[in-house]
């Protein structure tokens, strides 16, 4: 992040053209980071996103006296991390704070550590977001916990495989649990798993490593405990997220645009939700996704729900596109209770939304018109952006900080777009 340039001003009224390529998946980036601490040896990331949330995991790596290397490529960053020398396994508050994802670090330090220490984690403020399924998990794979002065402490001398069952297919708990058992002796299963592609390239990482896990991707996921894990390489999976984030702005703005480095399967639900609303979307023979928009959308109904059904981290870049659509769209929030503070800043954009609960009535209006707003959180600074690339006028979001914890070079793949946009 360039300091003290936190606002991006975006004139709207630019249809997007041309190609745009989508960086490594943060949302699995992450805990694979994590995840390699479980490792003796040097292990290889290729294709991680340089965003702000890789660079608060790696300085909380460095830390733990894992040693990084870094090597900016065309395809995003390559990491070389060497965890031999691994020298504590204590998280402090400062840095838990910035990023909730610093929890993922549990599992694997229990695991490979039999200790772990840290601070409840912060992040995105979006609804209370408990840890209870995580730390349930670890106690039944054997873990003691002991919660003091707002830290947690875990012991275990060696984790114990078990089955464990998930209340709700939390995506970060069926992570966390997948890390600590793969150390763990004997076989643990986890039933009523998460199922996101997150789940399945970090299963494909931790088998590169020589852990013994398959299931990533249904309910019931299997890992049998090992000894020890040696060095790997592993490409980071492409981030639907953002691919469904460029996809919903070509609705907005109007355009035609190819997204390289998409798998068309991860982003269904987004792309099903478009075409009901009039949008034309299609793989190509190359593998790329083609995104076509001519404005005049109708609205449509949209309900979060665990993958395969539409992803949370794109409610309110979808919420953005709805305000400019022709009708009325029921949105509804199943995953996270807060998750509707942008409603309030795509208001000062002339946008027309009632909110209820985990409802949100978004009645389109022709033209939304550009105004000073502020991103609440990641997710909704960019569908800020979004409404703005749509609007009439000049759009500033402030906050943009927010936007570079999960999109690489926004301003400048934008505007490859032919979108205007300017971080001031
Ligand atoms: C991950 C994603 C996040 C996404 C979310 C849902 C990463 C780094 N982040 O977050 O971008 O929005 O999945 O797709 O991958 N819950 C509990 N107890 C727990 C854990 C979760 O009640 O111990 C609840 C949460 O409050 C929330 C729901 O379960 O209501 C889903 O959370 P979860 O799937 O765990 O999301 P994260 O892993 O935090």
């Amino acid at each position: 992040m360039e300091q003290g340039r936190d606002r991006f001003r975006v004139t709207g009224g630019r249809r997007l053209t041309g190609t745009v390529r989508i960086s490594g998946a943060k949302n699995a980036v992450l805990p694979i980071l994590a995840a390699a601490v479980l490792c003796p040896e040097e292990v290889v990331i290729r294709g991680v996103p340089a965003i702000r949330d890789v660079q608060v995991m790696l300085t909380i790596l460095r830390r733990l006296g894992v040693r990084v290397r870094e090597e900016a490529g065309l395809d995003g960053l390559t990491l070389v991390l060497d965890p031999s020398g691994l020298s504590t396994a204590e998280v402090h508050e400062e840095l838990t704070r910035e990023m909730r994802s610093s929890i993922f670090l549990m599992g694997p330090l229990l695991g490979r550590v039999g200790w772990v220490r840290m601070a409840y984690p912060g992040g995105c403020a979006i609804g209370p977001r408990p840890i209870d399924l995580h730390l349930r998990g670890l106690q039944e794979l054997g873990a003691h916990l002991e919660e003091k002065g707002g830290y947690i402490e875990a012991t275990a001398t060696r984790l114990r495989g078990r089955e464990i069952y998930l209340d709700f297919p939390s995506v970060g708990a069926t992570e966390n649990l997948m890390m600590a058992a793969v150390l763990a002796e004997g076989t643990t299963v986890i039933r009523g798993a998460a199922r996101e592609p997150e789940i399945v390239d970090l299963q494909s990482f931790l088998c590169a490593m020589g852990a013994r896990v398959r299931g990533a991707g249904l309910d019931v996921i299997r890992i049998e405990g090992v000894r020890r894990l040696h060095g790997a390489e592993h490409t980071v999976a492409p981030d639907r997220i953002e691919a469904g984030t460029f996809m919903a702005a070509v609705a907005a703005a109007g355009g035609d645009v190819k997204l390289e480095n998409v798998i068309a399967e991860h982003v269904e639900a987004p792309a099903a939700k478009l075409r009901e609303m009039g949008v034309w979307v299609e793989e190509e023979a190359d593998g790329s996704l083609r995104v076509r928009s001519r404005g005049g959308l109708q609205a449509s109904d949209v309900k979060t729900l665990p993958y395969p059904g539409f992803p949370t981290d794109l409610q309110p870049q979808f919420m953005a596109v709805a305000a400019a659509a022709m009708g009325t769209s029921v949105i509804t929030e199943t995953i996270f209770e807060n998750r509707f503070r942008v409603a309030e800043e795509l208001r000062r954009m002339g946008a027309q939304i009632k909110v209820e609960g985990r409802t949100a009535v978004v009645k389109g209006v022709p033209r939304l018109s550009g105004a000073p707003v502020t991103a609440p959180a990641l997710r909704e600074g960019m569908a800020l952006v979004i409404a703005g690339l749509a609007a009439d006028g000049v759009t500033e979001v402030c906050g943009a900080h927010h936007v570079d914890r999960g999109y690489e070079r926004l301003e400048e793949k934008l505007r490859g777009l032919g979108a205007e946009i300017l971080r001031v």
